[in-house]
Formats: C-alpha cells, sequence, structure tokens
C-alpha cells in the first residue's frame, strides 16, 4: 500500500474483510485494527459483523457475497462510512462434502457464486474506489485445495482455482495502482472445522501429515494477509502463497514404499 505511517503502513486506512464476522476473516479484522486500519467488517450474518465491528472499533456492514448487487451497495457504505477504501480481502468462502457424481448442478452454482463470482464482484467494485483513494491492494483467500484438489470437494476445489487465476488476471490488468494476491491456506482451525479439529485423533492424524506438526490458525492466516495488505510487500502482485504447515509436500504416494526401506537403509533417526 501506499499510505504511511504505523505498522505496515496501514494506519488510518480503510479496509474491508468479507466473511470477517468468524475464523480467519475475524482474524484479520483484529490484526488490521492492531495495526491502525479502519475496518469494514462484512458478514452475511449481522450479528456476527456487529460482535467484531464492535471489539475492533469497525463498521459492520450486512451482505452476501454471492448477491453482487448488494455487496457493491456495501462497498460503496464502506467507503463512505471509513474515509475512502484502500484495502479488500475477499475471504467469505462456503464449501461442501459429497461425493462427485452426487454434487447438483445448484451445489455447484452455490459454491460458485459465493467463491468466484464474489471475489470477482468485489474487485471489480473496489478498483475504483482504491484507485480514488491513491491506490491499495486486495487479497483474496483460496485454499490448499485449490492446489491440490481434495477428494469430496470437486467443486470447491476447483472454485479456489478459480480465485488463484482470478488473483493473477485481477494483478495483471489493474496494477500499479493495485496489489491483488492470494493466500491458500492448508487446514486452518476455525468454527467451520472444529467437529473435526476437536476430536483429538481426526487432529492427530491430520498433524501427523503435516511437516510443521500442528493444525494452522486464523492468527497464522491473518499475519500473512495483513503482510500482503501492508507496505512491506508493496513490490508483490499476482502471487499466490500456499500457507499449510507443509502439508502439500506430504508424499502420500511413495511414504508406504520408501518409509520402510529408509528404517531399513537410512541410517539412525534423530535422536
Ligand atoms: P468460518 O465459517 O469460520 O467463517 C466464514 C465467515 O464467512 C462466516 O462468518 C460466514 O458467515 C461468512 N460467510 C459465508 N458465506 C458468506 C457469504 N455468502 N457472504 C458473506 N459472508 C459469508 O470459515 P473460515 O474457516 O474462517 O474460512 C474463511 C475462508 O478461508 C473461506 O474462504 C474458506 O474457504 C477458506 N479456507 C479455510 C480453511 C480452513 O481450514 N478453515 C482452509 C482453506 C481455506
Amino acid at each position: 500500500m501506499s499510505g504511511v505511517g504505523g505498522h505496515d503502513g496501514l494506519d488510518g486506512l480503510g479496509v474491508v474483510v468479507t466473511g470477517g464476522g468468524s475464523g480467519i476473516g475475524a482474524a484479520v479484522c483484529r490484526q488490521l485494527a492492531e495495526a491502525g486500519a479502519r475496518v469494514g467488517v462484512l458478514d452475511r450474518r449481522a450479528e456476527t459483523a456487529h460482535a467484531v465491528a464492535d471489539e475492533v472499533g469497525g463498521l459492520a456492514l450486512v451482505a452476501d457475497v454471492g448477491d453482487t448487487a448488494a455487496l457493491e451497495s456495501a462497498l460503496t457504505a464502506a467507503d463512505a462510512g471509513l474515509g475512502g477504501l484502500r484495502g479488500l480481502v475477499n475471504n467469505a468462502g462456503i464449501g461442501n462434502l459429497k461425493r462427485f457424481e452426487s454434487y447438483t448442478d445448484r451445489d455447484i452454482d452455490l459454491i460458485w457464486k459465493v467463491n468466484v463470482t464474489g471475489v470477482y464482484a468485489g474487485i471489480r467494485a473496489v478498483a475504483p474506489l482504491i484507485r480514488a483513494a491513491g491506490g491499495g491492494a486486495v487479497v483474496n483467500v483460496a485454499s490448499v485445495s485449490g492446489v491440490r484438489p481434495t477428494r469430496g470437494e470437486a467443486p470447491y476445489s476447483a472454485a479456489k482455482a478459480a480465485v488463484v487465476a482470478l488473483t493473477q488476471a485481477a494483478a495483471l490488468e489493474l496494477g500499479p495502482e493495485l496489489r491483488v494476491n492470494c493466500v491458500s491456506p492448508g487446514f486452518v482451525r476455525t468454527p467451520l472445522n472444529e467437529m473435526l479439529a476437536a476430536d483429538d485423533a481426526m487432529r492427530h492424524g491430520i498433524e501427523a501429515r503435516t511437516p510443521l506438526g500442528r493444525v494452522g490458525t486464523a492468527e497464522d492466516v491473518a499475519d500473512l494477509v495483513v503482510f500482503l495488505l501492508g507496505q512491506r510487500a508493496a513490490y508483490l502482485t499476482g502471487q499466490n502463497v500456499v500457507l499449510d504447515g507443509g502439508s502439500v509436500l506430504t508424499s502420500g504416494q511413495m511414504d508406504p514404499v520408501l518409509g520402510p526401506l529408509l528404517d531399513q537403509f537410512g541410517g539412525p533417526p534423530p535422536a
């Protein structure tokens, strides 16, 4: 961002976070407020949007990002209410879990509308506002599922891959006034997947397949999002940063073959 003053250069700048009422979005709102930004907390659930906005001294915006007209009005209201917009975090997203052949057109349309059309419409609406305010940054939240599809999440994986391509296209067309980057988290413990994370056996299984040995936190993602929004990322655009503790590196195909050979011939394990 081209703003001046404060940590990350975000002090006093208006930034909207979609899906800001819970999980990753709420953590981003908190860190932005700590960096001195004026935060617009956009969520389809009024109660959570207001709760987080009250907590961070921000502006609550109630809209469904899949309703592009409502999203555009909310962003226009944020521009007026926050004294100009210099950033947008397209974080709201939804998924589902079904076998490939069980997804209906309706399921696919809904996932696409929220995760892809909502992101596109958000960028399209803020671009002129950010330009008018003097330039800024957009960060999209995709998923490691878009880089390495997950079984049972075909439309979600495809939609998140589209968000990465959309990030690159927007960065290409909207510079130099706008930088556009993307974050693709691996498993992050939030209300979205608390049922899995709270199950010790399930969580330990995930941790065992993660080189950094733990699941991610919403704060891990917020650290990166705030960095990408801020002045220290001033020369970074069109990038997708996978933030997953190394989970995509897990060599599931060869581990069962090479693991026993490594135990036999690979020398002693580390003390
Ligand atoms: P969450 O369920 O805790 O929070 C999502 C928030 O977005 C909720 O407050 C919800 O009301 C809001 N929201 C959902 N649909 C909306 C819509 N159509 N319009 C406006 N607001 C809407 O979820 P979490 O985990 O914080 O996820 C945030 C983003 O991170 C999503 O895009 C998700 O796909 C992505 N992600 C999450 C991962 C995880 O393991 N938790 C992993 C990879 C990506």
